[in-house]
């Protein structure tokens, strides 16, 4: 079925559901009826699409095992903005192959990643006419601009969703080749922030030095978020920060890892972060605080001599166990007001966020997990943490109790959310394997309970 499974992927791929831009609107939704009628098409006896106040999310369920598990798998239809469009090698939404590769917008990051779990499904229903467990699929539009629907929608069909584990697959392999099972994400937290000076832009001539510039006081502003150290100068910052156990950093550098080779393939003659931490350690279990973007005053062709009224920056924290958004979001903001020089005033939006997770090693159903990826690329899982966010598995473990497995297929050079975005074919059809194995896997772990 490989060629089949490759030319349906291609069909999900080519419906650009950019959940961030309104213009995209309609393929998003096109996007959800395109999964939906693929649900139903391989057999699954109960499928919706649940609208929200923005993009909708697809659900489906096979219940056909009363008193075995039940299994959700979340996973995300949506993608991000293509943009700079003239970096793509082939169209991003004219999926294509080359050397092994599947290249679109949406491969690894998640359309790739969650319909190996659709097509584990169809494997089991064509082939043993049902499932060894529960099945429920959760698969939002909105996960690219922050979930902000997602909490409330789980809450009003918590009866729906009750599971005995979620599965995730939007997470990365540690090394080409290597399986890896993720069992930490970081959180986040995102903000703007806009200084406003004078009514409007001035002749810097005229009024230069008499007034505060909101570029300079911006840029003061910021550089006051590190104080000129290696770590983050906001009061409280690290306050709920969980250190690092001596176990867990000896399995980080047990990882097969060079820093030098790192700092080389990103081209760069230096690496930078908190002082006496490795790489890893700092990518997957430190806290950061960056600014993601910056604007003011002119950019045009040539000099202007302007005095600019306004200025601007995006900023966000990447946050680890037990930081909370809501409380560093407030923290960020109050260092920022106690630095605002005189003569300009601060607006600070957050924008969103999510919590950290950690999912507990010892739990049967990521055992289980590591069984099914051994039976689908033939070694057993490292276990990683990664640096990046996915919103609902706080949720899941909040609302409705779940632990979650995050088995994800994508590579370190899979480039999401860049242009010349990728999914490893290999990956994908080990992935089938692996998502296949386990259903059977979670069956009897979580039996056995
Ligand atoms: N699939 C990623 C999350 C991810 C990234 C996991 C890197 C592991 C490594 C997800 O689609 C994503 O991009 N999440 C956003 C957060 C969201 C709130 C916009 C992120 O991490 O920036
Ligand atoms: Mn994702
Ligand atoms: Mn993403």
């Amino acid at each position: 079925n490989e060629a089949r499974f490759l030319d349906e992927l291609v069909d999900l791929l080519r419906v650009p559901s950019i959940s961030a831009l309104s213009a995209h609107q309609a393929d998003v939704e096109r996007c959800a009826a395109h999964l939906a009628a693929h649900l139903r098409a391989i057999g699954l006896p109960r499928v919706e699409v649940w609208p929200t106040a923005r993009h909708p999310t697809v659900y489906a369920e096979w219940i056909g095992a009363p008193g075995r598990p039940t299994v959700l798998v979340y996973g995300h239809y949506d993608v991000q903005p293509v943009d700079p469009l003239g970096e793509w090698t082939s169209p991003p939404f004219e999926p294509t192959v080359r050397g092994g590769q599947l290249f679109a917008r949406g491969a690894v990051d998640d359309k790739g990643q969650l319909f190996i779990h659709v097509k584990a499904v169809e494997a089991h229903l064509r082939t043993r006419g049902a499932l060894p467990v529960n099945a429920k699929l959760l698969i939002e539009g909105e996960e690219e601009i922050g979930s902000p629907n997602l909490d409330s929608l789980i809450r009003q069909r918590q009866d729906d969703l009750a599971a005995d584990v979620a599965v995730i697959s939007d997470t990365s392999m540690f090394a080409p080749g290597l399986p890896s099972l993720t069992y930490g994400l970081r959180g986040l937290m995102y903000a703007q922030v806009e200084l406003v000076g004078a009514r409007s832009d001035l002749h810097s001539g005229s009024f230069g030095g008499a007034l505060a510039n909101p570029i300079l006081a911006l840029a003061g502003l910021l550089a006051s978020l590190h104080g000129g150290g290696s770590r983050v100068a906001v009061p409280g910052f690290y306050g709920d920060v969980r250190p690092l156990s001596d176990a867990e950093r000896r399995a980080f550098a047990a990882l097969p890892f060079d820093e030098e080779a790192f700092r080389r393939d990103l081209g760069v003659d230096a690496l930078a972060g908190e002082e006496g931490y490795s790489v890893l350690e700092r990518l997957w279990a430190r806290p950061t605080l960056d600014a993601n973007g910056i604007w003011g005053g002119f950019q045009g062709e040539g000099a202007k001599t302007v005095l600019p009224a306004r200025a601007g920056a995006k900023i966000s924290a990447r946050l680890v166990p037990d930081q909370d958004p809501e409380r560093i979001g407030d923290l960020v903001e109050a260092h920022l007001r106690a630095h605002l020089p005189p003569g300009v005033r601060m607006t600070y939006t957050r924008l969103h966020g999510g919590k950290p997770c950690l999912t507990p090693l010892n739990h049967p159903a990521v055992q289980a997990a590591a069984r099914g990826l051994e039976a689908g690329f033939g070694r057993p899982p490292v276990f990683i943490r990664e640096g990046g966010t996915i919103p609902v598995v706080a949720t899941l473990d909040e609302v409705l109790g779940l632990p979650t497995v995050l088995m994800g297929i994508g590579l370190p050079d899979g480039h999401a959310h860049a242009p010349d975005e990728r999914l490893d074919l290999g990956n994908f059809y080990g992935g089938i394997r692996s998502a296949t194995a386990l259903l059977d896997e979670l069956a009897a772990a979580l039996e056995a309970r």
